[in-house]
């Protein structure tokens, strides 16, 4: 059996509220002890005075593209970028061709990561077939078959009506349903966020109600039928607060924000990049204030990358032609560094809570903690690192990030799955 001893780093647990220098001796799958002073021989030694361990990073929203559109991420690449990243689990969403809308395609997701995923994958199936949005996918079915959630992100599910049938089909298994958050009526042809910015760049904005409007839906529709619903990468302050005061009033309802959300305004897109273009936008200083307060108080339980890997020629075409979405999963741990946990917005143990505990919980997996007899799922982190980031070193296919040639603070040292450096 493979033994490996982490020495003299400081224990991040956000279940257990642990944060002191341990070390850590992993026997096969598991973890065998925690201890001070542990000492074995026959073992892989990591030294790691001065770093973080967290348990095993979850990344709740990926896009790995797989099957259908492999020229831009692969269920191999898009693991590996995830192990490069400190992810150990990561959910993919479905809108991949076919979508993943039947035990079929659940099957062949589980299949495939088992065969050539370097971390685990967690599918999310789509609400409707197709995520055509007008007929829904056989959920119950699904939920045995091991769909991780629900979701057609990347398209609205516009009907309420159907939404409302959805959460009540989801809510007899207690299954999440992850919206993503858009009145097409209001977002249209938009292509940045609706505000100065797009006015002085002359560009088609996406204004925040178009967010909103579905915020306060999926909040009333959560509240009617009881369904647990995530929102999505939120990105506005009048969706924060709606999912405050919603939390408050003890409705079952969560929240992510992705990396970008939450270290970029749509100043970023000065200069016409197309590798600022997401969707939902990059929102005003407001926003990116609110989501931040968010995450401080809990309101946004997780940070999800939406990693959106795409090709270059889905790319190097002018602003309002190219496609939404920004390769995250590399960048991620060095923007929570440098954005949450440097300032001091968050401590160790809230980041390892949002990046670790609270989407295990929300997608109910064995993980997100580190514990004797648990799952050996770690991730160590070098806080005081400086990196430059290097797009062409990702390991993603998707070389699409506006934090190119960034320098920031925060460097994965290892990831481990399941008792594997990987
Ligand atoms: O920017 C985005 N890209 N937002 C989404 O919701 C979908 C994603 C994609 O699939 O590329």
């Amino acid at each position: 059996m493979e033994r490996i001893l982490i020495k003299g780093g400081r224990l991040i647990d956000p279940a257990s509220g642990i944060d002191a220098v341990k070390d850590i001796l992993v026997e096969g799958s598991k973890i065998a002890k925690i201890g001070s002073g542990l000492n074995t021989d026959d073992v892989t030694l990591i030294n790691a005075e001065g770093m973080l361990i967290f348990p095993g990073l979850i990344d709740m929203h990926v896009h790995l593209r797989e099957p259908g559109f492999e020229y831009k991420e692969t269920i191999e690449s898009g693991t590996k970028s995830a192990a490069a990243g400190g992810f150990t689990t990561v959910a993919c969403m479905p809108n991949t061709y076919p979508v993943i809308d039947s035990p079929a395609m659940v099957e062949y997701i589980y299949l495939k990561a088992e065969k050539e995923g370097h971390v685990k994958v967690k599918p999310v199936a789509a609400i409707t077939k197709g995520q055509q949005g007008e007929e829904l996918s056989p959920i119950g079915e699904l939920v045995q078959y091991g769909a991780a959630a629900f979701s057609d992100d990347g398209h609205p599910v516009s009907s309420s009506n159907l939404m409302r049938r959805a959460m009540e089909y989801a809510s007899m298994w207690d299954a999440l349903i992850i919206s993503h958050c858009e009145d097409p009526e209001l977002s249209r042809d938009g292509v940045m966020n609706e505000g100065e910015m797009s006015t002085m760049l002359g560009m088609r904005g996406i204004p925040s109600v178009a967010e909103e409007t579905m915020v306060a839906r999926e909040i009333a529709l959560s509240r009617y039928t009881g369904c647990r619903v995530h929102i999505a990468h939120i990105s506005t302050k009048a969706s924060v607060e709606m999912v405050r005061r919603a939390k408050a009033e003890g409705i079952r309802i969560s929240a992510e924000a992705a990396p970008h959300h939450f270290s970029l305004t749509d100043a970023a897109v000065d200069g016409y990049s197309s590798m600022t273009k997401v969707n939902p936008p990059l929102r005003s200083g407001e926003d990116v204030e609110a989501v931040i307060r968010g995450l401080k108080d809990g309101t946004v339980d997780a940070i999800a990358t939406d990693h959106a890997p795409h090709h270059r020629d889905d790319k190097e075409v002018e602003y309002s032609m190219a496609a939404f979405g920004i390769s995250g999963l590399e960048t991620a741990v060095p923007l929570a560094v440098t954005h949450l946990l440097r300032p001091g917005v968050l401590t160790p143990l809230q980041l390892a809570e949002r990046m670790s505990l609270a989407p295990a919980k929300l997608l109910k997996l064995d993980a997100g903690y580190i514990a004797e007899g648990g799952p050996a799922d770690i991730t160590i982190i070098d806080p005081e690192a400086e990196i430059t980031v290097d797009t062409e070193k990702f390991l993603s296919k998707g070389k699409n990030s506006p934090f190119d040639g960034m320098r920031l603070w925060g460097r994965v040292v290892h990831t481990i799955v399941e008792g594997r450096m990987v």
